[in-house]
């Protein structure tokens, strides 16, 4: 049987890093900084925190229980809990959720490696307009994005049929240290660009006339994703943790390094655009247009350096992106081979062929003429609407009333205590959230982004 011959994480360490790669990824570096700035600074920041410390780290919690109460691919781990009753299909919308976005994901992260070697042949320097035109051209070129995509799932799968221990566990001991070291170097660099603090005071100055209930709404979700929350991958990576995990303590360590690395992407943004007085933007346009401007202006009189540091930042978004991908990717390669009774290898080749051709389109949709449009938006957009706004809210709260309300108690007490042996001193706390809190809260974030409320 496939089940017995299912992989485990092996150390303590190995689970958090790897956990924690699927969290932090583009969503930390390209939205967390422009959010936090935008909306009252530290007042967001702290905002942040109280959302993840009463919505994500219960709903982390949550899917860590089913999954390592399952020991399966997410919609097994939920069809056990589930009982033959109708609750089996929230496992199956996860998976689903996860299929979807690995596609475009890939795109945007091919992107990124572009952009390492755009940095590394020098095609970034030139000024503004040029800047804005080189990402314009490449992203509606047919093969450029197309090839880079292809590159990016390729290593993917490399990591992904090495297996849980060999394959991610290993990758993501090397690639999150790495990704840390390049960002605390970016960070120093970016602090000691004349006019630098500005940029700090931006980021971290507390302004409470900013906050209303757009950016509390707008913490909510950021913390929903920036937490892989609701799309299989908390839940499967649950499935390959040993029995002596402190899942809690785990949550806690996970959303503290996915926060850190967000506030920490913040002080790179910040001071090196205020610096050179460019007003930073958010999403692709931030990371694929303003950046590149702001590294040519502010390392306009050391040009080696600014070499040195765009090939770091986008070496470093690269790496995000790729532990977030590997995750993703596991979610439906555990789900084909456990599933379909095919080998690990198989139901790899399936998600990186699939995935791939979703990507491919995703991409080509971006190219003008491409005939892929539909309502006046492109394929990429919609996979991203269709997924992040729709599919994702809607998962995320049957998954809390599942947890909180159908699950059998003594079932999610023995998770959360590892059978008695930890305190669970905050289980009564958790089980409020679960039920009443997180459930509200996304469905605020679901109503208001049609303008319900
Ligand atoms: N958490 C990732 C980010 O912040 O970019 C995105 C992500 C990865 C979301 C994997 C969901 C997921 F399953």
């Amino acid at each position: 049987m496939a089940e017995l011959s299912r992989g485990n994480f092996g150390s303590k360490l190995g689970v958090i890093l790897a956990t924690a790669g699927s969290a932090v990824g583009l969503g930390n570096i390209w939205r967390f900084p422009y959010m936090a700035g935008q909306n009252g600074g530290a007042v967001f920041i702290i905002i942040y925190l109280a959302c993840v410390l009463i919505l994500g780290i219960p709903c982390m919690v949550s899917e860590f229980i089913i999954g390592r109460h399952g020991a399966s691919n997410t919609a097994r781990a939920y069809s056990k809990l589930a009982n033959g009753t109708a609750w089996k299909v929230v496992g199956y919308m996860e998976v689903l959720t996860g299929y979807l976005i690995t596609g475009y994901y890939a795109v945007v992260s091919g992107w990124c490696c572009n952009y390492i070697y755009a940095s590394i042949a020098g095609e970034l320097k030139g000024d503004p307009t040029y800047v804005s035109q080189y990402f314009e051209n490449f992203c509606s070129d047919p093969v450029r994005p197309v090839f880079w995509t292809v590159v990016i799932f390729l290593i993917t799968h490399f990591v992904i049929v090495h297996g849980v221990r060999n394959g991610i566990e290993k990758a993501s001991k090397w690639m999150m240290p790495t990704l840390f070291i390049l960002l605390l170097v970016i960070v120093v660099a970016a602090n000691l660009l004349p006019g630098s603090s500005k940029g700090v005071e931006f980021l971290l100055k507390p302004d409470f006339t900013k906050v209303d209930k757009d950016v509390f709404l707008g913490a909510v979700g950021q913390c929903f994703y920036s937490l892989s929350i609701a799309m299989g991958c908390l839940c499967t990576y649950a499935s390959y943790f040993s029995r002596r995990t402190n899942i809690v303590n785990s949550a806690v360590q996970i959303s503290l390094i996915d926060t850190l690395v967000a506030i920490l992407a913040g002080l790179v943004i910040f001071p090196a655009a205020f610096s050179v007085g460019i007003s930073p933007d958010s999403g692709p346009k931030l990371i694929f247009i303003t950046l590149p401007n702001v590294f040519n202006e502010a390392f306009a009189s050391i040009p080696w350096l600014g070499w040195l540091v765009s090939l770091m930042f986008y070496a470093l978004l690269s790496l995000a992106a790729l532990t977030s991908l590997m995750s993703l990717h596991e979610v439906n390669t555990a789900f084909f081979y456990e599933e379909l009774h095919i080998s690990r290898k198989k139901g790899a080749w399936i998600v990186t062929v699939s995935c791939g051709i979703i990507g491919a389109i995703c991409s080509l949709s971006l190219s003008k003429h491409s005939g892929l449009v539909f309502f006046g938006k492109s394929l990429f957009d919609i996979f991203d609407f269709v997924t992040g706004q729709i599919f994702l809210p809607i998962t995320g709260l049957l998954m809390c009333l599942f947890v909180g309300w159908y699950v059998p108690k003594n079932i999610v007490k023995d998770e959360f205590t590892n059978w008695g042996t930890l305190k669970g001193t905050f289980y009564g706390f958790y089980l409020f959230s679960v039920r009443f809190i997180c459930p509200l809260l996304i469905l605020a974030i679901f109503l208001h982004q049609f303008n319900v409320i």
